[in-house]
């Protein structure tokens, strides 16, 4: 029986990951997370509180278990916040990733690592593996640097990058574009979207099973994991609206350049995934289907 063990557990990925662990039967399933578990279902996995920027916790929570596998989700995912938030930044999505690195090193144990679209500029998406990477942003730039650890290691390691994850969390800790279109205009309230950049969304639970198979099978090297439809975000939350039946005239369209976010956005990504296809038989649903999952998901939980 192999032991995994999951970082940031209580974010979108992470949740997704515990849970599909908790149907198999060949794996022990270490789920960590900062502070306390905030995951709706909290039998048949072990939970730990793990800070990863702690060097001192890693070692031990990783001592005491000895993964053979580590999936790395924490990260600090608020793109703006990185922007003036430099410090941590670089703490949790660089120096913490050293950290696992120098434990996994230990115990033997294979690290898949998360990154993300944004190590490119997005001059000229859709991006390959063996594309080069220009950040445009702080966030950009620590994922990168937290990809040139693993990358530099000499352990074993996975990094699967990927693009606009989409789901359903169990505490609304977090929001993403599907909720956040659907959450706004159920209420009534008008949103602004961006009408210039162009993304590929992803589902969390396809990613989840990506991030699995790559640490089962302990393969090596990059991966580009995403939904297999690029669309520009206004397409996108147009198509939620639609699904959802709800009124689109809430949505005004806006340009980068009027919204003038702190962080700077690559204008058009979106992934080539056959490697991810061939070597973690990966097989994103498209994005209706990720919808229809999402849907029952929300009636599951009497939110819809
Ligand atoms: N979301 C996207 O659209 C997207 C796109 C491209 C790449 N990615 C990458 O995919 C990965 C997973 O993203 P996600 O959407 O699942 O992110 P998420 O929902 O923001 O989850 C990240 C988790 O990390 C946790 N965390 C923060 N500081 C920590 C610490 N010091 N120690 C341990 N955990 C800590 C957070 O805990 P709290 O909940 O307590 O704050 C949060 O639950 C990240 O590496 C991200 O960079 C995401």
């Amino acid at each position: 029986m192999k032991t995994i063990l999951v970082t940031g557990s209580n974010g979108l990925l992470g949740q997704k990951i515990i849970y599909s662990l908790l149907g198999r039967n060949d794996v022990r399933c270490i789920s960590t997370a900062k502070g306390s578990n905030r995951m709706r279902v909290q039998e048949g996995y072990h939970y730990e509180s793990l800070d990863i920027t702690s060097k001192e916790q890693v070692d031990e929570v990783l001592g005491k278990w000895k993964p053979d596998v580590v999936i790395n989700t924490a990260a600090l995912t608020n793109v703006d916040a990185c922007e003036t938030r430099i410090d941590e930044a670089v703490s949790l999505n660089v120096t913490a990733v050293q950290h696992l690195v120098g434990a996994c090193r230990v115990f033997n144990a294979h690290l898949v690592h998360l990154s993300t679209d944004f190590v490119f500029d997005g001059v000229s998406g859709p991006y390959t593996e063996l594309d080069t990477p220009n950040p445009l942003s702080h966030y950009a730039e620590t994922k990168w640097q937290g990809e040139q650890v693993v990358m530099n290691s000499g352990i074993s390691w996975s990094i699967l990058r990927t693009i606009i994850i989409y789901g359903v969390v169990d505490d609304n800790s977090r929001s993403n574009v599907v909720l956040w279109t659907y959450n706004a205009l159920r209420n009534k309230q008008a949103i602004t979207v961006i009408n210039d950049q162009f993304r590929s969304p992803t589902l969390a639970e396809d990613l989840a099973e990506a991030c699995i198979t790559a640490g089962v099978r302990r393969a090596p090297g990059l991966f580009h994991v995403s939904g297999r439809e690029t669309m520009c975000i206004l397409d996108m939350v147009k198509i939620v609206a639609a699904f959802f039946k709800l009124d689109s005239s809430y949505i005004q369209p806006v340009s980068s350049a009027a919204l003038n976010q702190p962080a700077k956005r690559p204008p058009v990504t979106g992934f080539i995934i056959t490697k991810a296809e061939r070597e973690l038989d990966f097989r994103p649903r498209s994005f209706l289907q990720g919808l229809e999952e999402i849907k029952k998901q929300l009636i599951l939980v009497g939110a819809l």
